[in-house]
């Protein structure tokens, strides 16, 4: 197995590093210097080879006359106070300690896989609502109004005769929604979002009909909004909440019964000698668990429960042939077996030389030049059937590793004291096995947050943030070498995006974070990732001036993560290279971090997005200070955007011309 080679941080020129000590011992007002932080190029990299990051003088120092010696340190001044020993939420525990699969769960095995202990979380939200909530009555509607309108000339529109409303599951709930102006003129109106099963439907008359029949599992308080448009100014707008209480009737078999359907499982293609897991579940509108059967299975097939679930099955074979497998899926209704929903599944079975390619491999060629070639990890790929394939290309062709769901907050914290470690341990375990570097993502990001979040006051987020950041970097330290500290902090329009976190910390909730990253994993190369920043958008025009102010308060920020979801149109390559360039300029180092190249029209072919792949590297190759290259996902099966094909692998693994555009760019000097 080629090795990884080694990633480490470079730092901001001198006359920066002086700034930051000026500002750092002005702003300080503490004289707690003594606990631990890491400037020290603690241990890292020596026991963990897939992770080599080792302190090294800058690699390219003739590059930037203005580097300072590689001395990590910052000033002791620029510590954050002590996190709190008592944590503002509760800190893992045992409990959430994953442990060994011994199960036929999962399609690997490569490396050893462990899981979280079986437990169901279901995160209430956070917005839940009660009797006193309903029983207060119809909410004020919400104005808004464009910049600078006027609204003292101008009535907003509202709704006629409109209060809060009970029905019983198994009934139908019509709400007629009226919409008036005093200034005369006909408003228009939308709905923000509708329960499933509902519909809005125009009565030709200026009034709408908000029509549903909730069932079993909607019983409770819910809302819906509907929002009025001025007739004359579109965005002056008045929204609508109006509550709606569910009510469980007597006789429950007045509520009908709809039959099941077998979630969707998608076609997938393995090779021969693989072991192929599939997990099976089915839904019902009804809020019952169907259960399912596989009255066919393929030859020497196990079919068992879940290991948690019990409403999911798994089936497991490893076939010996190339062909076609089929088997049919049937969820039967957990009240009425009579009811059923059924699907058929089908995989392509082809021998493993198939997908021998020719030439070298990507990583071999990346590794020969000291680059790091990268793509992001499809959270539990494990558990798809084709996941031997998966991993075995992913440690063939990849020096490095990217978490693209199993770091997120939501998903590793859901609640309070509540952690799911296994996944990015996961990652971990992979990346060792295949001796890649691993790119943690994201630290903080404005999605994917757990509920909990969302009400929690804000005066206590920026410890919330601080632990988290702490948490992870505790967890991960050793084996990740560069982090996402920041994601996705400036609006489309530019400025600062109005996130949970902005709104309670202002700007320097980005500082804040960069710091603690810095002490919680010394050695970390930290990054602040956007997108639609490579090339002039209103974003860039403030990333730059943002990364100056970063750079003079001190924020240890060792590079600017660049996302680059593109399309196979993308022509804007002269502006890539100069932004990557004024980043450099700045001491900066540069990583495409998640590139994925989407076919968005039939003009456009795959040799188009071969092209656009081909020069983003190229761009990267020649800017010294680019140091990695990743793409976001590898295979059209699980792109994030897979109906746009946007990866270098198609579905069925195959390589795309995107494929050998890399490889021959990356052999080329
Ligand atoms: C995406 C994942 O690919 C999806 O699976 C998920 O549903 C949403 O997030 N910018 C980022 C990534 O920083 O975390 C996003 O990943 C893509 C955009």
């Amino acid at each position: 197995m080629p090795t990884a080679p080694v990633l480490v941080k470079t730092f901001v020129p001198a006359i920066i590093s002086l700034m930051m000590v000026a500002a750092l011992s002005a702003c300080s007002g503490s004289d707690d210097n003594s606990s631990a932080q890491g400037n020290q190029n603690p241990d890292i990299g020596t026991d963990s080879p897939s992770v080599p990051v080792e302190p090294t003088t800058d690699s390219d120092p003739g590059n930037d006359p203005g580097s300072a010696p590689n001395n990590p340190s910052l000033p002791s001044a620029n510590l954050l106070p002590p996190l709190p020993a008592t944590p503002l939420s509760p800190a893992p525990g045992p409990d959430d300690e994953p442990t060994d699969v011994n199960r036929p769960v999962t399609a690997i095995n490569r490396f050893f896989l462990v899981e979280d202990p079986p437990r169901r979380i279901e995160p209430v939200s956070a917005f839940a609502l009660n009797d006193d909530d309903f029983n207060a009555g119809t909410p004020e509607p919400v104005i808004s109004a464009p910049n600078g309108f006027d609204t003292t000339t101008n009535a907003a529109p509202y709704f006629d005769g409109i209060s809060n409303r009970e029905v019983f599951a198994g009934q139908t709930l019509e709400v007629l929604f009226r919409p008036l102006d005093d200034d005369g003129g006909l408003p228009g109106m939308f709905p923000n979002s509708l329960p499933e099963g509902a519909s809005f439907s125009d009565n030709f008359n200026g009034t709408k009909t908000f029509r549903w029949m909730p069932l079993q599992g909607d019983v409770g308080i819910t809302t819906i909004t509907i929002t009025a448009v001025d007739s004359e100014e579109p965005f002056y707008r008045s929204a609508q909440t109006i509550l709606i209480r569910v009510n469980e009737p007597e006789d429950l078999s007045t509520i009908p019964n709809f039959p099941p359907v077998v979630n969707n499982v998608r076609n997938h293609t393995v090779r021969v000698g693989d072991p192929v897991v599939f997990e099976l579940k089915g839904s019902d509108r009804n809020s019952t668990y169907p259960t399912v059967e596989v009255p066919n299975p393929p030859p020497g097939a196990t079919v068992v429960p879940h290991y948690i679930f019990d409403e999911v099955t798994v089936l497991r074979f490893t076939p010996d042939e190339p062909g076609v497998v089929e088997f049919d899926v049937v969820a039967r209704d957990a009240d009425d077996p009579s009811l059923t929903g059924s699907s058929t599944v089908s995989t392509t079975v082809e021998a493993a030389a198939e997908f021998v390619l020719p030439g070298k491999r990507l990583r071999a060629l990346a590794g020969e030049r000291d680059f790091h070639l990268g793509f992001a990890a499809l959270q539990g790929f494990y558990h798809q059937a084709d996941g031997a394939l998966y991993s075995d290309l992913a440690g063939l062709e990849f020096n490095l590793v990217s978490t693209e769901n199993s770091m997120k907050w939501g998903y590793i914290n859901p609640e309070p004291g509540t952690f799911r470690w296994a996944d990015a341990d996961n990652v971990i375990a992979f990346a060792k096995h295949y001796n890649q570097v691993v790119h943690g993502h994201p630290m903080i990001w404005h999605r994917q947050l757990p509920l909990w979040l969302y009400e929690t006051p804000t005066n206590t987020l920026q410890g919330h943030m601080r632990e988290f950041i702490d948490r992870l970097a505790q967890r991960y330290g050793d084996d990740v070498a560069i982090w996402d500290v920041v994601n996705e902090p400036i609006a489309d329009e530019g400025g600062f995006r109005p996130s949970l976190w902005f709104n309670a910390m202002g700007e320097d909730y980005i500082d804040i974070a960069f710091r603690q990253a810095r002490e919680s994993d010394p050695d970390g190369i930290l990054l602040l990732n956007e997108y639609d920043i490579a090339w002039d958008t209103p974003k860039t025009a403030t990333l730059f001036p943002l990364l100056e102010s970063l750079q003079q308060k001190g924020t240890p920020l060792d590079g600017v993560g660049f996302q680059l979801h593109i399309d196979a149109k993308f022509d804007l390559f002269d502006e890539v290279e100069a932004n990557f360039q004024r980043a450099a300029d700045m001491g900066l180092d540069i990583y495409v971090t998640e590139l994925d190249v989407a076919i968005t029209d039939a003009d456009t072919t795959e040799a188009d997005q071969a092209n656009v792949y081909e020069r983003i590297l190229d761009i990267c190759l020649r800017q010294p200070r680019c140091k990695a290259l990743q793409l976001w996902g590898f295979t059209d099966q699980y792109s994030w955007r897979r109906g746009q094909s946007p990866l270098v692998f198609d579905a069925a693994y195959k390589p795309k011309p995107a494929y050998f555009a890399l490889q021959r760019r990356l052999g080329e000097d």
